[in-house]
């Protein structure tokens, strides 16, 4: 069904299409009935889905990653579509509009996108508000970043601003430091800047009576020395999990032609070409860190195969993004059933 009217919204500029799909949503979610016919479709549960995680339990492995409901508009309805958990953000203290438009392209003939979003937002309050709102139970991670105008010494604030606005909305926190759209946050991934802000963002859940999960999400860009240090820090401020990965800046083995992907521009890039080095990230963390460490996977997930494949890498979880733009309302029922025949 969804594929029949794929080509329909794909004819429209792919953020007027989202800004559209969230306007009618919101609308029809207000009408009796609305959200039961969305669970009735798209939901599919089996106890064999159910999964433990840093104190949290997770009615399925499927996410929704984030950047797709970034200031938390649309949670009740999304939690009707099956998704195991919804990660808002990346959110950032102050309201920020985010670079020029057009900065979301579709590349159809790699089922992949180029963003160059930049953290446009709300700001974390507006999000706190929404929050507060929310009927559903679905799990909700907050993850969090910094403004584009401030630098990366004094970042470890913003986050820590983010971090305690959210708190008592969200269920666990991810710290983003590698989006490619906020000129030298990449840069917060280094070693000594990393390990500062991982320990002030840890030792603020540490201070409150309730802990909540603290995860850092990478590039899939890192080397393996970098990806080495990123091991040993994890394990030395007591993160409790990572995501892997964000988007890359790499434009290796793309159909899409030079000249096209010279008319896009920058960006980072998600989809499909993305999948081998996402699986080929956890895979290699999963080695490095042991088997009790908590991952999650992310990264080109455009079929049910593909997020079996992410699970035998070794993620715990996982999250779609592009695969839910390709596929459709129906990915994450198709995603969990196959989980649940393979039994991993
Ligand atoms: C339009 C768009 C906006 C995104 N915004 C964010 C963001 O704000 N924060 C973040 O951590 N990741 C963001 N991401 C990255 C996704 O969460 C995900 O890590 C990445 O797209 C790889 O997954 P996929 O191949 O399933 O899309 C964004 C991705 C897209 C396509």
């Amino acid at each position: 069904m969804y594929k029949f009217f794929r080509p329909f919204l794909f004819l429209i500029d792919p953020e007027k299409i989202h800004a559209l799909v969230f306007g009618f949503l919101r609308f029809m979610s207000a009408l009796p009935g609305f959200k039961a016919i969305l669970k009735f479709l798209f939901l599919y549960e089996h106890p064999s889905l159910e999964k433990k995680l840093f104190g949290l339990t997770f009615r399925n492995p499927v996410g929704l990653a984030a950047g797709f409901d970034k200031d938390a508009k649309l949670i009740d309805v999304l939690a009707c579509l099956g998704f195991g958990f919804i990660e808002i953000g990346t959110v950032t203290p102050k309201p920020q509009s985010g670079n020029e438009m057009p900065r979301l392209f579709r590349l159809p003939k790699d089922e992949a996108l180029i963003n160059r979003m930049g953290f446009n937002n709300q700001g974390v309050m507006a999000a706190v508000f929404r929050l507060g709102k929310k009927r559903s139970s679905v799990i909700v991670g907050g993850n969090i970043g910094k403004n584009k105008a401030t630098p990366n010494e004094s970042a470890y604030q913003d986050y820590a601003e983010c971090f305690n606005a959210l708190y008592d909305s969200v269920d666990y926190f991810v710290v983003n430091v590698s989006s490619p759209n906020t000129p030298g946050l990449r840069e917060l991934q280094e070693k000594a800047p990393l390990q500062q802000l991982l320990k002030t963002v840890k030792s603020l859940s540490l201070q409150r009576p309730v802990q909540k999960p603290v995860l850092l999400k990478i590039s899939p860009d890192l080397t393996e020395g970098q990806l080495n240090d990123i091991v040993e820090i994890l394990k030395a401020t007591g993160i409790d999990g990572v995501i892997a990965t964000n988007t890359t800046i790499s434009r290796e083995g793309l159909q899409t032609t030079g000249d096209e992907l010279n008319k896009i521009g920058a960006g980072g890039l998600s989809g499909k070409p993305l999948r081998e080095r996402s699986t080929e990230v956890i895979r290699f963390l999963r080695k490095a860190l042991g088997p009790g460490f908590p991952i999650i996977g992310v990264g080109g997930i455009m079929s049910p195969e593909d997020a079996v494949e992410k699970l035998r890498a070794g993620a715990d979880l996982l999250q779609v993004y592009t695969g839910f733009i390709y596929e459709g309302p129906g990915f994450m029922k198709r995603i969990n059933r196959a989980i649940a025949e393979t039994r991993i």
